[in-house]
């Protein structure tokens, strides 16, 4: 199992419309080939954790780094995972874009039986988001 997480920014001039037709595709793929994770999208910034098979995240990631509609990509991990954090989370990949959905995720976050230094770099990265 592998997992990649990272953070972009939206580019200048993408739409509503457009990250809506985005978000759509996301949870279908993603569902369709197995990649539990999260998108969150608030004040023009993404942040994304991806977990699957290798081979499906390797190119399932490169088509997102090279996506028109984000830049300045940071990536926080690419690497190996003993199990997913997200399997149960709102039946796999989940796509989150209010403060509420967002504070749900700590709470699930907060419960769940995480190593401290997984919850601790979810729940810091998660913390900008809800100012
Ligand atoms: C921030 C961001 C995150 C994305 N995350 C995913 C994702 O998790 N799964 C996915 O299938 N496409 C994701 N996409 C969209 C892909 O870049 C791509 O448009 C989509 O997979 C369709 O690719 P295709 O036209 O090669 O089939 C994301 C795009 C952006 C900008």
């Amino acid at each position: 199992m592998h997992t990649i997480s990272y953070l972009s920014r939206i580019k200048k001039g993408v739409d509503n419309d457009a990250l809506n037709e985005l978000f759509s595709i996301t949870k279908s793929n993603n569902d369709r080939y197995n990649v539990t994770g999260t998108l969150l999208f608030s004040e023009g910034f993404f942040f994304q954790i991806l977990e699957g098979q290798r081979d499906v995240l390797k190119s399932l990631f490169h088509t997102i780094q090279h996506d028109a509609r984000h830049e300045d990509i940071l990536i926080i991990k690419n690497q190996l995972t003993t199990k997913r954090l997200f399997k149960d989370y709102r039946t796999g990949f989940s796509v989150l874009q209010s403060k509420e959905e967002i504070m749900n995720l700590k709470k699930y976050i907060d419960h769940s039986q995480l190593t401290s230094t997984n919850s601790t770099y979810i729940t810091s990265i998660l913390e900008p988001f809800l100012l």
